[in-house]
C-alpha cells in the first residue's frame, strides 16, 4: 500500500507562522494544513499498524499504485475529482466525507474525500479506526456527516481535582499550572508557556479532531479576565494556530463585569455602563472581540456563566439572563460569533426546590412575544447551554425538564466528560452508556395543539430537528491534564472518545463505541477486548448503584465531591446532602410530585404524569420525584428498604467483578498500564465500600429496618 497526498500543503492555515514554533526537542510536528495532518496520521499510523514503512507520495504519476489511500478534496486533488463524483460528495456538507474503494482493471485504492480539507482529515481518522480495529477496508463506501455543528469541549482547566492531580494539587500530572495549555509565563514552566507549542497541544488536537470534537473554550466557566488581555490573545493565538489544522477552533470563557476591569484601562467602562441594551457595553465587547478575531480569524466565541455560584452577571444590575445574553449576542452578531450562556443558575429566592430554579427563570423569556409578534427572546446566535440534568452532573438524572420546553431558543446540551461526581480519576466508570440515556430520552414534546411532536428526544431537539434551528452545539466539560492520556485514568480517555464521537453521531451505540476504543487502546484479541467491554458498560450503572442508587441526589462531601457524606449540613441546605436525601423515619427521597415541590409540572404532560406517581416512577429516578416509603414494594416484590441496600451492594460486587476480570487479563496487558489500572480499581473497591457502607449506615439509622439477609454491607 501507499499513501497518496496531492497538494497538501497548498492552503496553510496558520496566522503566526513566523513566531509559531514548539518547544525544543518536540516529538510531533506543526503542520500547516488539515491534509498535512491527514498524511501524517496515515503515515504514522499506517507504518505503525501495519509495521512497515508505507511510502507518501504527493504527486503519483499515472496510474496510482494498487491499494494506495487517496486523500484529499476535489480542489486540491485530481485524483479525487475523478473518484468521486461531486453530487456524491455535496451531500457530506462542510465536514463530513466520503470512503470509497475504487476499482481499476484487477486492483485499486481507497479514497478517502471531503468538501473540505478538515472533512478528509475526519475521513482519515475513519479509515484509520477500521484498520486498527482489523474491519474490512475493501468494497468500501461510506458517507459520514456530523449531525451537530458545534461538538464543542468547555476545558475547566484551574478545576485540577476532577482529571488531572491529587486532591491537594500536588504531584499531579497537572503539575505545571492545572492546565493543559501553559499560558503562564511565571513558574516552574515558565519559558515553556505559549506562544511556544508544547507536543502536548498537538496531542490534543489530534485525540480530539479524531473523535470530531472541533472546538473547545480554553478556560474555565468562573472566568479570569486576564484571558482577554492583549497578552493573553497573542498567546491564544499561537495556540489556535496549532490546533487548527485539525479543525479545532476556540473560544473563551468570560466573566459578565469584564469591562470594568483596570487590567483594560482606558478603555473600561463603569458600573453604570453595564446595560446589555446600551451602547458602551455592546461596544467594549465588539471591540474586545474584534481584538481577538484579528489575532484569531476563526474564534468562535464566548461561554458564560452569569448570575450562578458567585459569578456576576445581568441581574446585578437589574437586567435578566436574556437581557444579559442578547447584548453580548449583539456585540457579537457582526463578527458572527456565537454566545453560549450556561443555564446552570439556581437562586434560592426562586424556589424552595434547586431543581426547578433554571426554568423557572429561562422559561418565561423564552415564552416572550415579541414585538413584531415573534415568540422567544433569546437572539439567533446565544444558544443556552444546558446540563442534562437539572441538579448537576450526578451519576444519573432525569433529564432537564428544559429540553424541548424552549420551543424559541436555541439549546445547547452540556455533558461532563471530566467525572467530578464520577469517581474522578480513581474509579473506573464509562459514561457512554449515561449519555446514550440522556440523548434517547423521550421528552414526550408537544407542538402547539398538544399533538406529541414526531422527533422529539433530547438528541432531536439538541441535533436541530424537533425544532428547526439551524445552528446546533453539544458541549463536553473537560479537564484535560497533562498526562501522556490526558485524563489521568486510563478509562477515562475512553470518556473524552465516546463524548467526541456521539457528538458527531448521537444515535451511536455505547458499546460499539467501547468495543472501537477498547480495540485502538488495549487489544484487538477477541476474548481480550470482550472482557474489557463488558467491564465498561457495565461500569456506570455499577457507580450509580453504589453511589445515588434509585434517584437518591447529591450525597457528596462538600468541595471534593468524591466521598459520601450523607448526614452533612452546609450553610446553604441546597448545598447539603440531607436537602436532597430526607431521611426520616418515613421513608427517603425529594417529594417532587404535586404533593410535594412539582418539579414533575415542568415536564411535557405524558413525562409529567410518569413522574407524579410513584408507582409510574422509573425506579431509578424515584427518589428524585418522591419520598419512598420503607416499606414502599419495588418492581423486585423486595421493599424498597431491601431493594435499596441491594443496589449499594450489587453495586460494590460489580466492582470487584472488574477487579477480577481485569487481574486476569495480566498476560494480555502491557506490564505498565496493567499496574496502573490494577491500582486504581483496588482503589475504586474501597471507595465503592466505603460509599456503600457509609450511605447504607446512615439510612439505617432511620429506616430502622434490619439488614436484608445476603445484601448488607460484608466487607
Ligand atoms: C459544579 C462544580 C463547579 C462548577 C459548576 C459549574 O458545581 O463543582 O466547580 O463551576 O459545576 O458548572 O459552573
Amino acid at each position: 500500500t501507499s499513501i497518496v497526498v496531492e497538494n497538501a500543503g497548498q492552503n496553510p492555515v496558520h496566522r503566526h507562522t513566523r513566531n509559531l514554533r514548539m518547544e525544543p526537542g518536540a516529538r510531533e510536528k506543526l503542520v500547516a494544513t488539515s491534509l498535512e495532518a491527514a498524511r501524517d496520521e496515515l503515515d504514522r499510523g499506517l507504518d505503525g499498524l501495519l509495521d512497515r514503512d508505507v511510502p507518501v507520495t504527493e504527486r503519483p504519476g499515472e496510474p496510482v499504485p494498487d491499494g494506495a489511500v487517496v486523500v484529499g478534496t476535489p480542489g486540491s486533488s485530481p485524483l479525487v475529482r475523478e473518484s468521486v463524483p461531486a453530487a456524491d460528495l455535496a451531500g457530506v456538507g462542510e465536514e463530513g466525507y466520503v470512503v470509497r474503494s475504487v476499482t481499476r482493471g484487477e486492483g485499486g485504492y481507497t479514497v478517502v474525500a471531503g468538501n473540505t480539507e478538515v472533512g478528509a482529515l475526519y475521513g482519515t481518522y475513519a479509515f484509520l479506526r477500521l484498520v486498527q480495529t482489523r474491519k474490512p477496508v475493501t468494497d468500501l463506501d461510506i458517507s459520514e456527516s456530523p449531525k451537530i455543528r458545534n461538538r464543542h469541549l468547555n476545558n475547566w482547566e484551574t478545576v485540577r481535582l476532577y482529571a488531572g492531580n491529587n486532591a491537594d494539587g500536588t504531584g499531579g500530572l497537572n503539575g505545571e499550572n492545572g492546565s493543559v495549555f501553559n499560558f503562564a509565563a511565571t513558574g516552574p514552566s515558565a519559558g515553556r508557556n505559549l506562544p511556544v507549542v508544547l507536543d502536548r497541544y498537538i496531542v490534543v488536537a489530534r485525540a480530539l479532531a479524531s473523535t470530531g470534537i472541533n472546538g473547545i473554550t480554553v478556560n474555565l466557566v468562573n472566568a479570569d479576565n486576564v484571558y482577554l488581555t492583549d497578552a493573553y490573545i497573542e498567546q491564544e493565538a499561537a495556540l489556535a494556530d496549532a490546533l487548527r489544522p485539525y479543525g479545532v477552533t476556540i473560544a473563551l470563557s468570560i466573566n459578565y463585569t469584564a469591562p470594568t476591569d483596570p487590567r483594560f484601562a482606558p478603555d473600561t467602562l463603569t458600573e453604570a455602563q453595564l446595560d446589555p441594551y446600551g451602547d458602551a457595553f455592546r461596544g467594549w465587547w465588539n471591540r474586545r472581540a474584534r481584538t481577538i478575531q484579528q489575532a484569531v480569524p476563526d474564534f468562535t466565541g464566548f461561554t458564560v456563566k452569569a448570575n450562578s455560584e458567585g459569578q456576576p452577571g445581568p441581574q446585578d444590575f437589574g437586567y435578566d439572563h436574556g437581557d444579559g445574553a442578547n447584548g453580548i449576542g449583539a456585540a457579537l452578531e457582526p463578527l458572527g460569533m456565537t454566545v453560549y450562556w450556561r443555564t446552570f443558575v439556581y437562586d434560592a429566592d426562586v424556589d424552595s426546590d434547586r431543581l426547578k430554579r433554571a426554568y423557572l427563570e429561562f422559561g418565561p423569556i423564552d415564552d416572550e412575544v415579541q414585538e413584531d409578534g415573534s415568540e422567544g427572546r433569546v437572539a439567533e446566535n446565544v444558544f443556552l447551554q444546558t446540563k442534562n440534568g437539572p441538579l448537576d452532573f450526578q451519576a444519573r438524572e432525569p433529564v432537564h425538564p428544559m429540553f424541548g420546553r424552549m420551543e424559541n431558543t436555541n439549546q445547547a446540551l452540556e455533558l461532563q466528560i471530566t467525572q467530578e461526581y464520577t469517581g474522578q480519576n480513581t474509579m473506573l466508570a464509562y459514561l457512554g452508556p449515561m449519555w446514550q440515556e440522556v440523548l434517547r430520552t423521550d421528552t414526550y414534546a408537544t407542538d402547539e395543539d398538544g399533538g406529541l411532536l414526531e422527533h422529539r428526544r433530547v438528541g432531536d431537539i439538541v441535533d436541530g430537528t424537533a425544532q428547526g434551528h439551524p445552528d446546533t452545539a453539544i458541549v463536553g466539560v473537560a479537564n484535560l491534564g497533562n498526562a501522556a492520556n490526558l485524563t489521568g485514568h486510563h478509562f477515562s480517555q475512553a470518556n473524552l472518545y465516546a463524548f467526541g464521537r456521539m457528538a458527531w453521531d448521537w444515535t451511536q451505540d455505547s458499546g460499539r463505541l467501547a468495543d472501537d476504543w477498547v480495540r485502538m487502546t488495549w487489544s484487538n484479541e477477541g476474548p481480550v477486548a470482550d472482557t474489557v467491554v463488558r467491564m465498561m458498560t457495565g461500569s456506570w450503572e455499577a457507580l450509580a448503584g453504589y453511589q445515588t442508587p434509585l434517584g437518591i441526589g447529591h450525597q457528596f462531601a462538600a468541595d471534593v465531591h468524591y466521598d459520601p457524606y450523607p448526614s452533612q449540613w452546609f450553610v446553604r441546605d441546597d448545598w447539603s446532602p440531607v436537602y436532597y436525601n430526607r431521611a426520616d423515619s418515613a421513608g427517603l427521597g425529594y417529594d417532587r410530585s404535586p404533593t410535594g415541590s412539582n418539579l414533575a409540572a415542568q415536564y411535557f404532560p405524558v413525562l409529567r404524569e410518569r413522574y407524579s406517581d410513584i408507582r409510574t416512577t422509573p425506579e431509578d429516578l424515584l427518589m428524585w420525584f418522591h419520598h419512598v416509603p420503607w416499606g414502599h414494594r419495588m418492581e423486585s416484590g423486595r421493599t424498597f428498604w431491601e431493594e435499596l441496600v441491594g443496589r449499594y451492594q450489587t453495586g460494590v460486587q460489580y466492582v470487584t467483578w472488574m477487579r477480577e476480570a481485569w487481574d486476569s487479563l495480566e498476560p494480555s496487558i502491557g506490564a505498565r498500564r496493567f499496574a496502573e489500572v490494577r491500582e486504581k480499581l483496588a482503589a475504586h473497591e474501597a471507595d465503592a465500600r466505603n460509599w456503600r457502607d457509609t450511605c447504607v449506615d446512615y439510612w439505617r439509622e432511620f429506616s430502622g429496618r434490619p439488614m436484608p439477609v445476603d445484601q448488607g454491607p460484608a466487607s
